[in-house]
């Protein structure tokens, strides 16, 4: 998820948006493929008692050592972050940094893990619960990956990413969530965060016109709370408000003749269908 700095004025979108060739593609697939696997390979370590500073160190020596790729997050940006992966715990929505802090039952976390292979990113991120996690929690989670599908399954050429953003955001306040506004998907590529901005909100018909070769994130982030967020001291980690819980998933989206392909699904999703209202 990246800050707002251009929004999308009226119907007019004033940015250019890359459309990637086929070798582009290709690269693509293969760092989506790649992030993914992080996010698989860290799952039996996310446990009681482990520090978010270790999790961070075993995405890090397995995206440089196993998977011969850069780990984005690592001095992005201003001030430059300082960890190669993001760790977002419960009032977390996004960006929190790892530490020497130790996970505990009934916590739950966001990881988002952005690999560089070949010149090329692959981000996705996803919640995860440290044993047991009380309803409310448990809730907020499938909210947010469900409304991650619902936006992914519009993907298609012709439609607007206003349409996208209103169906995320209906389905999220029907379930008496509410969505973050400050931060938002992002077009990926070579470039980290590039054009367009993906709104996790918004109005139907309008925004950008969806085209084949397009590459965006989806990664809607939902509170159980209020929507309103609070940007910490360390100038990175976001934080809620009114300190209620926050959950975010997020897919790598390539827009395709006929509709999308999600390039950094996991195997554990392949029934995510099911999961659509
Ligand atoms: N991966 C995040 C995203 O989804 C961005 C993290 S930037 C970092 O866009 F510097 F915090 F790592
Ligand atoms: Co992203
Ligand atoms: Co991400």
């Amino acid at each position: 998820m990246f800050v707002l700095l251009n929004p999308t004025i009226g119907n007019i979108n004033l940015m250019a948006v890359t459309i990637k060739t086929a070798e582009e593609i290709e690269k693509m697939r293969i760092a989506g493929k790649l992030a993914s696997q992080v996010l698989d390979m860290i799952k039996p370590h996310v446990v009681p008692g482990v520090t978010t500073n270790t999790l961070n160190d075993i995405c890090h020596d397995y995206i440089v050592n196993e998977l011969g790729s850069i780990p984005a997050p690592l001095n992005y940006g201003n001030p430059p972050f300082p960890k190669s992966i993001c760790t977002s715990l419960n009032t977390q929505i996004c960006h929190g940094i790892p530490s020497e802090k130790k996970l505990k039952k009934g916590d739950t976390m966001n990881i988002d893990v952005t690999i560089i292979k070949d010149g090329y990113h692959g981000d996705t991120s996803r919640m995860y619960h440290i044993g047991d996690v009380a309803a409310p929690a448990a809730r907020l989670s499938h909210i947010a990956q469900v409304a991650m599908y619902i936006g992914i399954d519009m993907v298609k050429p012709g439609v607007r990413l206003g349409d996208i953003g209103h169906a995320i955001q209906t389905y999220a306040e029907a379930q008496h969530t509410s969505v973050v506004r400050e931060y938002c998907g992002h077009g990926i590529g070579a470039v980290f965060h590039e054009e367009p901005q993906v709104l996790h909100y918004g109005k139907p018909n309008t925004g950008l016109v969806l085209e084949p070769g397009m590459t965006f994130t989806i990664e809607p982030m939902i509170n159980l709370g209020k929507r309103e967020t609070r940007l910490l001291g360390d100038k990175w980690t976001v934080v809620t408000k009114d300190r209620s819980l926050s959950a975010q998933w997020e897919h790598t989206i390539l827009v395709t003749e006929t509709g999308y392909e999600i390039l950094t699904l996991r195997e554990e999703e392949a029934n995510w269908k099911t999961l659509l209202p």
